[in-house]
């Protein structure tokens, strides 16, 4: 680790973190400790993972949402500035392949642990050579975390259990650190420190591998550094000679704190064969690596060094500096300690209150209802802001009023007249007109913003998105028309289209118009329809009045937020053309052969 690991810092400034996988257990119990010290949000930043955008879990006694996203380099900016510390919970190569990722992706990151076992040595180093390149701490692999009381819990360290939290006071920073390379013992010693009376500064688990990320030798040093740290105990195994630095630093005074160590694996002896234990790196060779030879060179140094462990635990429990009494767990342990069922659905629209009233995009219903118009409170809810800018309102009140119909001849309409002849009711007739609006028909105004947002992005010239959608045979969403033409133009995209004219910059709509521009020079129909217009100015409305960054308009795509302007707009205009026909009721409609052309095979 050419980084030191600086404990008093991550004790006075705990940065949040990006869980690289998704381990329930570990983050629930990061969460629950959070409450305990009295984190004001869960350290947990976001997750790393595919096929789900959040994980729901308990901050206390309430649910939370945290954001998941497929790689480090799709996090938001608000998510990156907060980031900076890594919980890997990956396996195999992903666990080194997403970490150099997320250090590449996130300059700030300080360190972070590695959860998986095993993990193939060359891979190791290349994970321990990307830290040092990157200036980062690392510990593991194969280990269950770093914790510091009272400020930060890095993976299941300390226990997953609410209780066990609360009952191993990690809430109360103390005076002894525990290392072991082994994760079980890890737990093992700091309930044992709590037990002799004493209270844990920092705890590390080293990991069990050849080659570990930080070496019992680093974070020895990084407890001599600690101020707060007054006692160090530590778990070793046999194999390796790890044990041989740390003496060499006690030695030569690095190391001036006291250190109680035990070595296991003194078992190895009865076999005639060096045998391979648990930990990749519990395998002794070569004499020194043996766990009498390590616990002598320690005891050599001026380690105390006991045979077995039950002395080792009662040197523990000699320790000076017991606390007079153990701290009272904080009032927030309540939260933890009441059953916490999880809910089975989240949102985060609608609730009902304990008076009985519903709230609805944060505002009592009756009292939204009465005092906002109905553009506003569809961009509230479909948006979860409490405001929305007066020019947002407008264009969307007059896109919503002008979308309701354009006439029965296009697809929709015509299928929920037929249903109502067929006899579907209400509902039925008018979802067969909705889900007659697709890619070519209503439904292409999310794949416009998607286009204008994607060539905005890239400041690409208008022409050669066109040329590359013509060079792979696609049609550019938002623009053609089947009636209108340069010269029969929709006179709703001019009306739409004025709405951004008094912005002080449009650049969505320029870029639209700019395709049009091309795309009407290879033919005139080619026009910006009104399903580009509509995409172009609330893309920049969005980003000019509600300040939504580029990364908030992708995710506004991503839940198809543009189309919905069309679809609940079109409804009126379907909604009417039922009644319409059930009112005509000119019976089941059934084409003759002149309608249909029969085409020889
Ligand atoms: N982008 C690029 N080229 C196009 C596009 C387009 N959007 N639309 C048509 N063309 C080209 C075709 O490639 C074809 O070129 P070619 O003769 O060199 O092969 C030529 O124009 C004619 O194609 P058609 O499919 O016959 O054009 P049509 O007038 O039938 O298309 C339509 C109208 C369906 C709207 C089409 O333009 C389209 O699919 N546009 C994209 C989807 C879209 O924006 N739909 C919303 C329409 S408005 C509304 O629904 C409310
Ligand atoms: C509409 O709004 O339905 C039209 O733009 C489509 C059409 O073909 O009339």
């Amino acid at each position: 680790m050419s980084v030191p690991l600086n404990i008093d810092q991550l004790r006075h400034r705990p940065p949040r973190v990006l869980a690289l996988g998704s381990h329930r257990g570990s983050i629930q119990s990061i969460l629950d400790f959070d409450t305990l010290v009295g984190h004001k949000q869960p350290s947990i930043a976001a997750i790393i993972a595919t096929g789900r955008r959040s994980e729901r879990y308990f901050f206390g006694g309430r649910e939370v949402l945290i954001p998941v996203y497929p790689e480090p380099q799709d996090l938001p900016v608000e998510v990156v500035q907060d980031t900076g510390l890594i919980l890997n919970v990956l396996s195999g190569r992903r666990a080194v392949s997403m970490a150099i990722a997320a250090m590449e992706a996130l300059p700030q990151i300080q360190g972070g642990m590695a959860f998986a076992e095993r993990m193939p040595e060359r891979l190791a180093l290349d994970l321990r050579i990307a830290a040092d390149l990157h200036q980062v701490w690392l510990i593991g692999a194969a280990s269950i975390g770093l914790l510091i009381p009272g400020a930060l819990k890095l993976g299941p360290i300390g226990g997953t259990e609410s209780r066990q939290l609360i009952e191993n006071q990690l809430f109360a920073p103390g005076t002894v650190a525990v290392l072991s390379v082994s994760g079980g013992i890890t737990n093992e010693l700091i309930h044992q420190v709590i037990a002799s009376g004493h209270l844990v500064s920092f705890a590390a688990s080293i990991g069990g591998e050849h080659w570990p990320l930080s070496s019992p030798a680093e974070l020895m040093l990084a407890a001599e550094a600690d101020p707060a740290t007054q006692a160090i105990v530590y778990t070793g195994e046999l194999g390796g000679t790890d044990e041989h630095e740390v003496a060499a630093l006690v030695k030569s005074g690095r190391i001036t704190k006291p250190v109680i160590a035990y070595i296991a694996g003194r078992a190895a002896d009865l076999f005639p064969e060096p045998p391979q234990f648990g930990h990749a790196g519990a395998i002794a060779t070569v004499a020194g690596e043996s766990a009498e030879a390590k616990t002598a060179v320690l005891r050599d140094a001026g380690v105390q060094a006991p045979a077995t462990f039950r002395e080792f635990l009662a040197a523990i429990h000699q320790l000076p500096g017991r606390v007079s009494e153990p701290p009272a767990a904080p009032a927030s342990a309540d939260q933890l300690l009441h059953s916490r069922r999880p809910s089975l659905l989240a949102t985060t629209v609608s609730r009902d209150r304990a008076d009985g009233s519903v709230e609805i995009a944060g505002r009592n219903l009756l009292e939204l209802a009465s005092t906002e118009s109905f553009a506003v409170i569809i961009l509230m809810t479909w948006l979860g802001r409490s405001s929305i800018s007066p020019e947002l309102e407008a264009v969307a009140d007059f896109i919503l009023r002008l979308s309701i119909d354009h006439g029965p001849y296009q697809s929709a309409v015509i299928n929920t007249m037929v249903a109502a002849r067929a006899g579907q009711n209400l509902t039925a007739s008018l979802a067969s007109g909705l889900l007659t609006i697709g890619p070519r028909f209503g439904g292409a105004v999310n794949a416009a913003a998607a286009t204008w947002l994607a060539g905005v992005r890239a400041d690409q010239p208008a022409s050669t998105l066109v040329e590359n959608y013509a060079a792979q045979r696609q049609y550019i969403a938002g623009i053609g028309h089947r009636k209108y033409n340069l010269h029969q133009p929709d006179p709703r995209v001019a009306e739409i289209l004025r709405h951004t004219e008094p912005l002080e910059s449009r650049p969505f709509t320029d870029f639209a118009l700019a395709v049009a521009d091309t795309t009407t020079r290879k033919r005139a129909n080619l026009i910006l329809n009104i399903d580009g217009a509509i995409a172009a100015v609330l893309l920049d409305l969005l980003h000019a009045r509600e300040g939504l960054s580029i990364e908030q308009l992708q995710r506004l795509i991503e839940v198809e937020f543009f189309n919905a302007f069309f679809i609940l707009s079109r409804s009126v205009g379907l909604i009417a053309h039922y009644f319409d026909q059930v009112r005509i009721d000119e019976g089941l409609l059934r084409l003759g052969p002149d309608d249909v052309a029969f085409i020889e095979p």
